[in-house]
């Protein structure tokens, strides 16, 4: 396999909002990240996904547009995005954007002139009902809105701002194409299409993903847009099981590259209860939940890998140990995704090892999620501590929190006042204290960037599990005609080992490890707490 770029691309995610502010104001912005184009360069990533920083009233932090053209004025402007994809191109770094078409900001032009009625042409842009069917919100509350105008229920899958578009319009269809195309000739290398399962939506029948006409829109969009023009596109799945991804990422079907499924995500949910119900964290369950991906995608379609994202708790503070152990079992987490096959994506502060933010008062929660979770569930009757542990847990604002990059005021995000409370940790935790440390999580997540560039196998070669049943090691290989990989990790903060037999340990060299040496006696690895590594045996 020769592959395209973007299989062997690492992506680094910006939350603009959040990542470096430039002119004292205390939200991030262009010019900031513009800076920063260095420091990404330094840890070799060789694609940004940049969310949204189109024109929104910013309810959703940009997940609400009103203009698609229009930049927000509190990042810059569309001279200023198309200077940092001048800079990033002269550093060899492509850019990715944030395409948000399942909805729009209620203040977008389209919404707006549609509350006029049945005879604006873009009424039935949108999606109406003479009453409220019961569709609950993401957001909580109920998805119909009521317009006391038109006597009409819009639907909003997010909050009330974000009145849903129904892609069944033809001519909305061609608006959104033109649009992407506009972004597309400014020279952006794809898109990261945000909850793109739901745009075949037949909310009368209750589908919200999947809906019956999602792949012939997602050809359709294709064809009108970046089929022929070797872009990477990645969409945004909650729904996704096995079979609908090789719908989506097999190539001879011209869909997306590849999609995002979050199944290792909802391993700490109740089953059939929401994302704030918690239940204690399975190994197993991770275990077996990576390995089904991965197997299922060896020879058909493409994964990306990720543990983070703005919407997700900082994977540390997770799977992780975030006390004693935090650079140890960050680096191991590093080194567990990035030996997988598929293009591994990180999220800005993942490579310091960032933390939650354990914000113990519910008004340092600006996440509209959080916001309406609070009101709903203490009117609900639910104990305050209780609600406080889910969003130290889960909250979205946990990922949000600026950028830490060193140990001055406002960890060096900005002059100012930051828009949100930066994380206590700073001091400790900063990008300049890691930068002087040979030894810290960020010099593992470089050198898992290099390894995959420097190993074809890393790339390419086929993933297969060993010791399944190991309750506490994750091993897996990965292979090809002429090279080994062995990637094995303790995720406990007590010893472990490998207790499936290799007589041939002593031919392994090391790419990645997170301790100072590989003990092995015979055929058995021994593993000190959250120790991990990334071997490699070349074949005679
Ligand atoms: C996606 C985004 C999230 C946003 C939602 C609605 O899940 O990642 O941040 O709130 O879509 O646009
Ligand atoms: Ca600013």
């Amino acid at each position: 396999m020769e592959g395209k770029w973007w299989h062997s691309s690492v992506v680094y995610q910006v939350y603009p909002k959040s990542f470096q502010d430039s002119n004292g104001d205390g939200i991030g912005d262009i010019e900031g990240i513009i800076a920063r184009v260095p420091y990404l360069k330094q840890l070799g990533i060789d694609v940004i996904w940049l969310n949204p920083v189109f024109q929104s009233p910013d309810v959703d932090n940009g997940y609400d547009i009103s203009d698609y053209y229009e930049v927000n004025p509190q990042y810059g402007s569309l001279a200023d995005v198309e200077r940092l994809f001048e800079v990033c191109r002269s550093h060899g770094i492509k850019v990715i954007m944030d395409l948000v078409v399942n909805h729009v900001s209620d203040q977008h032009a389209w919404f707006q002139d549609a509350l006029k009625g049945e005879e604006s042409p873009y009424f039935d842009y949108f999606i109406w009902s003479k009453e409220d069917t019961g569709l609950k919100s993401v957001f909580g509350g109920s998805a119909w809105e009521y317009v006391p105008s038109l006597d009409l229920y819009y639907l909003h899958n997010f909050a009330v701002e974000q009145p849903d578009l129904n892609w069944e319009n033809e001519s909305m269809r061609q608006a959104i194409y033109d649009m992407m195309n506009f972004w597309i000739d400014k020279g952006i290398a794809g898109f990261r299409m945000d909850v793109i399962d739901l745009i075949g939506k037949q909310p009368f029948e209750g589908i919200m993903e999947n809906g019956p006409k999602l792949h012939d829109y997602l050809q359709e969009m294709s064809a009108a847009t970046f089929k022929d023009k070797d872009l990477l596109t990645v969409g945004e799945t909650w729904g996704a099981t096995l079979d609908n991804a090789l719908l989506y990422s097999d190539p001879e079907r011209h869909e997306l590259s590849m999609i995002f499924q979050f199944e290792q995500i909802g391993l700490d949910e109740v089953p059939g209860k929401s994302k704030w119900d918690l239940r204690t964290l399975n190994f197993m369950q991770l275990k077996s939940v990576f390995s089904k991906w991965q197997y299922a995608l060896n020879d058909n379609g493409w994964n990306s890998l990720f543990w983070n994202n703005h919407d997700l708790p900082r994977i540390v503070s997770r799977w992780g140990n975030d006390g004693e152990y935090r650079e140890k079992s960050a680096k191991m987490l590093a080194i567990l995704l990035h030996g997988m096959k598929g293009t591994p994506y990180i999220y800005q502060g993942e490579e310091i090892g960032m933390t939650n933010a354990y914000f113990d008062d519910f008004d340092d929660y600006l996440d509209i999620e959080a916001q309406n979770l609070i009101k709903e569930r203490l009117a609900n009757g639910y104990d305050k501590e209780a609600v406080l542990k889910s969003l130290q847990t889960k909250g979205r604002d946990n990922a949000r929190t600026p950028m830490q990059w060193n140990d001055g005021a406002y960890a060096g995000f900005t002059e100012g006042t930051p828009w949100m409370k930066v994380n206590p940790n700073y001091k400790v935790i900063n990008v300049a204290s890691a930068l002087e440390d040979s030894n810290s999580v960020f010099y593992t997540y470089q050198q898992l960037i290099e390894a995959r560039k420097n190993h074809r196998v890393i790339r390419f070669g086929k993933f297969n599990e060993i010791d399944k049943e190991n309750p506490h090691v994750f091993a897996y290989t990965r292979s090809d005609a002429s090279e080994e990989v062995l990637v094995v990790c303790n995720f406990f903060n007590h010893k472990a080992r490998v207790t499936t037999q290799m007589d041939d340990l002593a031919d392994y060299e090391v790419i990645v490890h997170n301790d100072v040496e590989v003990k092995f006696e015979k055929d058995e690895l021994f593993l000190e707490p959250y120790e991990a590594m990334m071997l490699i045996k070349y074949k005679k």
